[in-house]
């Protein structure tokens, strides 16, 4: 196992699609998601993309801690009803389908855009899928920031940063410097890492 280098926004392996995998069960696919898991634990993260450690292929891993998983709607923050969480999810090959048309904007951050914050739409309802990492087939359903950090993760493998997603760029900044503004200017919350 080890930590592997985060890639910053402007890295090539960042913009660009990344590939299907071919078996997820192989050797190769282990090994890579033991260090997307010692490297997201290192950075405080709670998702990662493979493109985020050089590696285009699609997989990504997160997890939901419960005080976070406030269900539908919940804040990024949580500060809704505490939800169950979610252990370590790894998705290989994922897919997403939107649930309604229902959109939420809330404050995102990204392991690859270190420092930095945004308000960020995402569908609030979703469906999602893939192969798990023993090629179990995985499908949920996902609400609030379940959904969100899915949304966000899968995202990383279409070469999409959160910040093309936005659609108000004066909520783009430092997080320390917004914070700045006080509790009236709606101060993001936002941590260090992915999401
Ligand atoms: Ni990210």
């Amino acid at each position: 196992m080890a930590i592997l280098k985060i890639a910053r926004m402007g890295h090539p392996v960042l913009a660009g699609p990344a590939e299907p995998v071919d078996d997820p069960t192989a050797s190769a696919i282990k090994r890579l998601v033991a260090d997307m898991v010692e490297t997201m634990a290192d950075a405080g993260g709670i998702g990662l993309a493979a493109p985020q450690v050089h590696v285009p292929k699609r997989v990504v891993i997160f997890h939901i801690p419960p005080h976070r998983d406030g269900g539908e709607g919940a804040p990024a923050d949580g500060g809704g009803p505490e939800g169950r969480g979610r252990p370590l999810t790894v998705l290989v090959n994922p897919w997403i389908e939107p649930l309604g048309d229902e959109m939420d904007t809330d404050w995102e951050g990204c392991l690859s855009l270190p420092r930095l914050t945004g308000a960020v739409p995402r569908y609030v309802n979703i469906r999602y899928g893939g192969a798990g990492p023993n090629g179990e087939t995985i499908e949920e359903t996902a609400s609030g920031f379940h959904a969100r950090v899915v949304q966000h993760e899968c995202d990383h493998l279409d070469g999409i940063l959160y910040p093309r997603r936005m659609e108000d760029l004066s909520l783009f900044g430092f997080v320390d410097e917004m914070r700045r503004g006080g509790e009236e200017n709606s101060a993001p919350p936002v941590p260090e890492g992915d999401l």
